[in-house]
This record gives C-alpha cells, sequence and structure tokens, in this order.
C-alpha cells in the first residue's frame, strides 16, 4: 500500500475523536490534512458543529477552504482534543515534531488540549527517537552563535533549515535548526530541559508526555494505539 493511502487512512480515522460542541487544535503535514478534509465534509455535509484552532498558516488556509469554523486560541479556555501529525514518535509516545516548521504553535496548541492525537503512518514509529533530525525553532539573533550552542550540548552536527536557497523562516518569524543526533534520544525530557536552556532557542521538537493516542495505518490496517498499552 503506499504511503499516500496510509496517511489517508490514519487521518480519517482520527475524526472519530471529534464530536459536535468541540474546540478542536488542528495540526500541521500532509497526514493530518486528511483530517482537516474529512472534518470539512462533516461540517458541510453532516451538520458537524466545531470550532478550530489551526497549529499555522497553512492549516488555517486549508480549514478555512473547507469551512470549518477558526477561532484564537486566546478566545478559549483550553481546547477538547488536537489532532496532529509526528515525525517519530516512541515506546512512550514521545514525539519528535517540527519536520514542517510549525513546532512551536503545534507545541502551545497541544499544550492546551485535554487530549492528544497523534496520526501516523507505520515509518514513524522507533524505538528509540532521533533518526530524524531533531527540529529546533531559534531567534534570528545570532542564530550561528545559538547553532553552535546547540550542537556543544548535544554534541553532534546541526544545520540550518533552508527552503528555496535561504534560511526557512517560520510563522513566528523565526529559523529552524535541525540536530543531527541519530537515533539516541533515550531521555527526551533531560534533552529538551538541556536545549531549552540555551537563549537562543525558541522551542524544541520534542514533545514530552502530550500524546494520548497512535492512530497508525499501516499495511495491516489501521490501529489506535493507547499510552500504556
Ligand atoms: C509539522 C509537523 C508535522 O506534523 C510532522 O512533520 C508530520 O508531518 P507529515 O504528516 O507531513 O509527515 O510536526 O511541524
Amino acid at each position: 500500500m503506499d504511503v499516500e493511502t496510509l496517511k489517508e487512512e490514519a487521518g480519517i480515522a482520527a475524526c472519530a475523536y471529534v464530536e459536535s460542541g468541540m474546540k478542536v487544535g488542528l495540526g500541521t503535514g500532509s497526514t493530518v490534512k486528511y483530517t482537516i478534509l474529512e472534518l470539512g465534509r462533516r461540517v458541510r455535509e453532516e451538520g458537524l458543529e466545531i470550532v478550530g484552532v489551526p497549529t499555522s498558516l497553512a492549516t488555517r488556509d486549508l480549514a478555512t477552504d473547507v469551512g470549518i469554523t477558526l477561532v484564537d486560541l486566546d478566545e478559549l479556555n483550553g481546547l477538547d482534543v488536537v489532532i496532529d501529525g509526528t515525525d517519530e514518535f516512541d515506546p512512550q509516545f514521545q514525539l519528535i515534531k517540527g519536520g514542517g516548521a510549525a513546532l512551536l504553535r503545534e507545541k502551545v496548541v497541544a499544550q492546551s488540549s485535554a487530549s492528544m492525537v497523534v496520526v501516523a503512518d507505520e515509518r514513524k514509529q522507533v524505538a528509540t527517537l532521533g533518526a530524524f533530525p531533531l527540529p529546533i525553532e531559534v531567534t534570528p539573533f545570532s542564530y550561528n552563535t545559538t547553532k553552535r550552542a546547540i550542537e556543544q550540548s548535544l554534541g553532534c552536527n546541526v544545520s540550518m533549515r533552508e527552503k528555496d536557497g535561504i534560511l526557512l523562516t517560520t510563522d513566528n518569524g523565526n529559523y529552524i535548526a535541525d540536530a543531527h543526533t541519530g537515533p539516541t534520544l533515550t531521555h527526551p525530557e533531560e534533552t529538551e530541559r538541556k536545549l531549552l536552556n540555551l537563549a537562543g532557542v525558541v522551542q524544541v521538537g520534542l514533545f514530552n508526555n502530550m500524546c494520548d493516542v497512535v492512530v497508525l495505518a499501516s499495511s495491516n490496517g489501521v490501529s489506535v494505539l493507547e499510552k500504556g498499552d
């Protein structure tokens, strides 16, 4: 089965966690895109009544296009659920996110949600985090100094993410440093703490103790993994 089909299956299956009346965080990426499309269809065709909070400008545009009512997170007293993709998840449901450069808003929204549902295909399931380079949002001021400080702190190479030959700028006006740790992140909470200690680091793409459920699509079908199973 091709990866796009798996993404679609996971994305649609996760909509089971959304009911009328809910305040829903809308993640970013090519898997959760299918969740947003399906939620939009349910809004238009089945009268689903939800408000959404997007985690990126791209998701804001997509959700608007498909007819989901959007609100500012600041207008709400928390969310019922956020559905989002991931770059990796480990057996403890710790995540690496930020492959789509939306980690800061994704993390703010996830921390405001009563529960987090992650949509993924089988390639995202790992024993130890870190084969996917760890995205770190950094402030543009003296970013090379911050990059060197991250290299020193983690003992690995770090590359600044580029798009179209120039440094990629996030929705928040920052840059992304990708840390090439390899699959060594056995203590992600400690790694996050160390990195957040560096003044130029805005946020780290480690989502620790946030994910409750993974809706996982593989060639054997869709399975729902719950934390602690
Ligand atoms: C964006 C993210 C994405 O959720 C993550 O990169 C997964 O994306 P995809 O479903 O396209 O593989 O964290 O910042």
